[in-house]
């Protein structure tokens, strides 16, 4: 069933003049097997997108549908249980963190949503452990720790809550680089042992090119591509999407124009180097 998008657009009221974030976009995101980046510049729409998934924001015009429910809902449908369906960690989610100690944080979610306390006890364990928190945290404070550290109990606490599909606001920004790519192992073992569709904003470029399957590129809240990650990147008006190219594909593009080594578009930096090796022996 997954989430689809049919013509849907969405204006942030204000005072005098609503402002349209995101306008006529059309989508349809399976449940299983897909992980999908979502790339445009600042302002162009990518957070309210997301927002729309779990029904945190109601389309203007248009219908989401969400496993199988239309949003805006008809009168009387409830719609908070999708929040379970979709769980979506924010920008920033350690500012949410609230509770005494990092296993209760983790397990508000499931807690919220009807779990027992020892089955969300038992979620929260088992999710801690997806992220690789260890036991001799939990009952530390979430203040405490370091930021990579409360990066990973916000995402617990949103796995905590087992949901089918999960939505990532730029989950590595702020992050060093040995935090970003711990961080998106984790997203890569949850999508390749669950099979569970992840939906990834993120601005760097060689993240989207190492991780995702298919990118939409937003500009100005207009859906411009929606496609397999290999046909953006070959795409013969690549330049107006104003995007970096990813670095394993720049150095390949050099490497091929100025020593003439064959191209083959290589998505990261293990590929591209296990190929130079081959072209070299
Ligand atoms: N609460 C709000 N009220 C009014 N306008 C908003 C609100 N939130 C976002 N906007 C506007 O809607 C547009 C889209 O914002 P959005 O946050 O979805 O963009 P984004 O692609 O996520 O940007 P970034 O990369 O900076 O996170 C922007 O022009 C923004 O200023
Ligand atoms: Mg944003």
């Amino acid at each position: 069933m997954g989430i689809q998008f049919k013509d849907v657009s969405y204006a942030y009221r204000g005072l005098k003049v609503n402002y349209d974030a995101i306008g006529h976009i059309n989508l349809d995101i399976k449940a299983k097997g897909e992980f999908i980046a979502i790339v445009g510049h600042t302002g162009s729409g990518k957070s309210t997108l997301v927002q729309h998934m779990n029904a945190l924001l109601l389309p203007s015009s248009g219908v989401v549908t969400v496993f199988g429910q239309d949003l805006p809902p008809k009168k009387k449908e409830k719609i908070n249980h999708l929040r379970q369906k979709v769980g979506l960690v924010f920008q920033f989610p350690e500012y949410q963190l609230f509770e005494e100690n990092i296993i209760k944080d983790i397990m508000f979610g499931p807690k919220n949503f009807k779990s027992t306390e020892a089955e969300a006890l038992e979620k929260a364990k088992r999710a801690a452990q997806t992220v690789g928190i260890d036991e001799s945290l939990y009952e530390q404070s979430p203040f405490r720790i370091s930021g990579g550290q409360m990066r990973r109990v916000a995402v617990a606490g949103i796995l905590a809550m087992e949901p089918e599909i999960l939505v990532l606001d730029e989950p590595t920004r702020g992050l060093d680089p040995k935090g970003r790519r711990d961080l998106m192992s984790i997203f890569k073992k949850i999508h390749d042992e669950e099979g569970k569709t992840i939906i990834l904003i993120s601005h760097d470029m060689d993240l989207v090119s190492e991780y995702a399957k298919r990118v939409l590129v937003l500009d100005e809240g207009k859906l411009v591509f929606d496609g397999p990650k290999e046909a953006l990147f070959e795409h013969p008006d690549f330049d107006q999407f104003h995007l970096d190219l990813p670095t394993p594909l720049k150095i390949m593009k050099h490497m091929s124009q100025s020593l003439g080594i064959p191209y083959v578009p290589t998505y990261d930096f293990n590929s591209l180097l296990k190929y130079l090796k081959e072209v070299k022996a």
